[in-house]
């Protein structure tokens, strides 16, 4: 095997180690899970092949092979394509010596092969990867939490490693990457105002400029400038303490009185179960002023507003709420968190689906912590304490992936700390009924409901459909609307030909127009889906997504838009692009892909699990300012993410080799529109005559049911279950045997439904 294929088979091959299978997940006795903590976790879609298949017709088939590209059945990878070209002189380029360095480094970096690093065995058994070194920055990554170690970092010592990197954001954008071009994006402009009424327009420029100056693209991320900016905290917060500067301190001593009298009030408020909720749902008014100066929310949507004065809520009663993607979920379970860590004095759990999006709230909502008093913990990836660090005074919001979750859980169980444990919010609940990942969350909810009573349970998710079923589980009060605050509308692409998604249409689609866009006849051969013509109606003014089925494509039609785009798109925005390349080149050692160096100088780049999570971050951060106006992406971008997009393509009605689900659908165009970021959104999915007919019924027909996935995997899901809670040393071995009749009997959860 050549050295650029083993590069690409190692991303696979970490990925796939990375899914943990109900057997794996299950079997490893809680003991082992405290100490190293779970495999890495995001979602896995097909794995980007070394070869891809040069068939021209090529029907889903039952066994996905990660060598396998979804798209055999397109052109643009028939054995003659400009992209089959391009695919063999990658090929070449992959065997190139400079390119094995790149491979090499790429392999030293991945935060997915960290775990693997760690635990050695995996690495022996395949070829290649014997070379994967232990080096500084897996020390780092894995021993992020040993400030508390250095005596002299007193101020510093139980700061989460997550804060000092929100410190060293602030650090950054104040001083050089204020770049007043990005005020000019359109979305950000007044002229687009959400559908909604209620949204403050002028509070969201102002927030769009805080995010914006919080966000730009790092124009040189130097190892040592991380250390060093911590180091200059360390030294300035050390600094202060022995200045003892009067009035610095005054004020800040003061402000402090103020708001612990004002947490004392909302505390008595909380406990009185008054009507009366203070001035800010029995928090702090201070908690107001940040969300207005924070993400530019002046005032809560009636939904929301509704559902945080249920008399249910206000009980602590568990809850599960539903509403359509972009709804304001978070909000409410946000202010739900905070009454508990700032009133209840308990702390909290939030369990999110991706390493993405749980780096994405610790950015969100470090600050809430720096500013309100409580931790901000990181479980993700390499990240997270087992058993996590007991503080002192202040509470702590831990927010996790399903895996880390579940470990997380586990070791508060083991420790006898679970009922410290207030709250625990699942986002995109609906991940319940998808795999081995559902299964964890599920026993991870299912031990919480069985060792702590205290613990309230909070779930989400715009797709869910048997509601009652989960109710049942969770022993949960229902909530749901269908607000969306910013139009969505949906399109479906047939040939030359857009449809519009209506409902109240014969077959469920009205003819909406041409599109018009001259194509020569390579330009067929290239693009026969117009994906070009798609994208530019839109970029570079506004940002687009483009969903494709596997990770190896979305690099193919990353690069293939990008050859076929006019230059004058490289020149918008050209300095920061050169930055970007060069943060990239710096943050893996002085390579960088050679997909990525081709398409970023265009405003395009692939977003999927392979990305180093440095690159994931850079990449991000460019996009939402709008440096990047077009991610290809895969499913890992789907759920709960909070990018802009105007426009919504999906390359094709699958994932992976699996024709696409209404949740998925619904999932992945529901990140157009966003509110605060888009005053609209559109979805556009491109498809074949083929699969005309399954498309028509995939709009139409309701959300899939979930089903436990526990239930599903009977004998090893539940057994392993009750062999968990034995380890745990929550059950005695006789008393699990007869529950284990119980549910078998069906009488535990009474449907296997959920
Ligand atoms: N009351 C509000 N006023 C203005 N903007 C709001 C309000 N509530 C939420 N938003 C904004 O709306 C956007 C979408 O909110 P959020 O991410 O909570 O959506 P969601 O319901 O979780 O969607 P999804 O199901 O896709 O994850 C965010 O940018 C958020 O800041
Ligand atoms: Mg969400």
């Amino acid at each position: 095997m050549d050295e650029g294929g083993s590069c690409i088979r190692r991303r696979v091959f970490v990925h796939k180690r990375n899914r943990p299978s109900l057997e794996s997940v299950f079997a490893a006795p809680t003991a082992a899970e405290l100490k190293s903590g779970d495999e890495e976790e995001e979602e896995d879609e097909i794995g980007a092949g070394n070869r891809r298949r040069k068939t021209v017709d090529v029907q889903p088939v039952e066994n996905i092979d990660s060598e396998e590209d979804m798209f055999g059945d397109n052109d643009s990878f028939a054995e003659n394509s400009l992209l089959a070209q391009i695919d063999d002189l990658e090929q070449k380029y992959m065997q190139l010596p400079e390119h094995r360095k790149h491979t090499t480094d790429h392999a030293t970096e991945d935060p997915c092969a960290e775990s693997i690093k760690r635990k050695t065995l995996s690495i022996t058994t395949v070829g290649n990867f014997t070379e994967l070194k232990l080096d500084e920055h897996t020390k780092n990554q894995s021993g992020h939490e040993d400030v508390s170690l250095e005596p002299e970092a007193d101020l510093l010592y139980d700061v989460p490693s997550s804060q000092v990197l929100f410190f060293e954001n602030l650090h950054k954008s104040s001083n050089d990457f204020r770049d007043p071009s990005a005020k000019e994006r359109d979305w950000s402009s007044s002229s687009h105002k959400t559908a909604n009424e209620e949204l403050p327009t002028n509070s969201i420029d102002q927030a769009q400029q805080i995010d914006e100056s919080s966000s730009k693209v790092r124009a040189s991320s130097d190892v040592n400038r991380r250390k060093s900016l911590k180091d200059h905290l360390k030294s300035t917060m050390t600094g202060n303490a022995k200045a003892q500067t009067p009035i610095f301190s005054r004020t800040k001593q003061l402000k402090e009185a103020l708001l612990s009298e004002e947490i004392n009030v909302a505390k008595k408020t909380i406990e009185s179960s008054s009507d009366d909720l203070g001035p800010f749902y029995s928090l702090p008014s201070k908690v107001r002023d940040l969300y207005v100066q924070f993400k530019g929310i002046e005032k809560l949507y009636e939904w929301q507003h509704t559902c945080l004065t249920l008399t249910s809520v206000q009980e602590r009663k568990n809850l599960i709420y539903s509403l359509p993607t972009s709804g304001g979920k978070t909000l409410v379970a946000e202010i739900l968190m905070l009454q508990e860590l700032l009133c209840r004095r308990k702390d909290v759990l939030m369990i999110l689906p991706y390493v993405a999006i749980v780096q994405e709230k610790i950015s969100g909502l470090s600050s809430f912590g720096i500013e309100l008093g409580f931790f901000v913990e990181e479980y993700a990836g390499s990240k997270g304490k087992f058993p996590p660090i007991k503080r002192r005074e202040k509470k702590s919001l831990y927010i996790a992936t399903i895996e880390k979750g579940h470990s997380l859980v586990n070791s508060l169980i083991e420790t006898g700390r679970i009922s410290n444990l207030g709250l625990v919010v699942v986002d995109e609940l609906h991940m319940i009924g998808e795999g081995s990942r559902g299964a964890i969350l599920e026993m991870t909810l299912a031990k919480i409901l069985y060792t702590s009573k205290t613990t309230q349970i909070i779930g989400m998710s715009a797709t869910l459909n048997n509601v009652e079923d989960l109710q049942e589980f969770l022993q949960a009060e229902y909530y749901t609307s269908e607000f969306r605050p910013v139009e969505l509308k949906e399109y479906l692409k047939i040939n030359d030909a857009i449809y519009e998604v209506d409902n109240k249409a014969e077959n469920g689609m009205t003819f909406s127009r041409l599109l018009n866009y001259k194509y020569s006849d390579t330009l067929k051969k290239m693009d026969p889906d117009h994906l070009v013509a798609l994208v530019t109606e839109v970029i570079p003014n506004y940002s687009c997504l483009v969903f494709c089925p596997t990770k190896k494509n979305c690099e193919n039609v990353a690069e293939m838009i990008c050859k076929i785009l006019s230059k004058e798109y490289l020149k918008h925005r050209e300095k920061e692009k050169h930055e970007l390349i060069k943060s990239l080149k710096n943050s893996s050692s002085g390579s960088l892909c050679p997909v990525l160096k081709h398409t970023i100088p265009f405003g395009v780049a692939y977003h999927h699990s392979g990305l180093t999570s440095d690159e994931r971050k850079l990449l991000e951060e460019a996009y939402s300012t709008g440096v990047l106006c077009l991610f290809t992406c895969t499913s890992t971008l789907a759920a709960g993410v909070n990018l802009p997009a105007r426009r919504v393509i999906l390359r094709a009605p699958y994932v992976a080799k699996e024709f696409l689900k209404r949740n998925q659908y619904k999932q992945m165009i529901g990140r157009a529109g966003r509110a605060g970021i888009d005053s609209f959104g559109e979805s556009i999915l491109i498809l074949q005559e083929k699969d005309k007919q399954q498309v028509l019924e995939l709009i139409s027909r309701p959300l899939e049911n979930c089903y436990s996935q526990l239930v599903q995997e009977f004998t090893k899901g539940i057994q392993t279950l009750f062999l968990s809670l034995i380890g745990l040393k929550v059950e005695k071995r006789k008393h699990i045997n007869y529950q284990h009749e119980e549910w078998k009997k069906g009488h535990h959860w009474r449907s296997q439904r959920y």
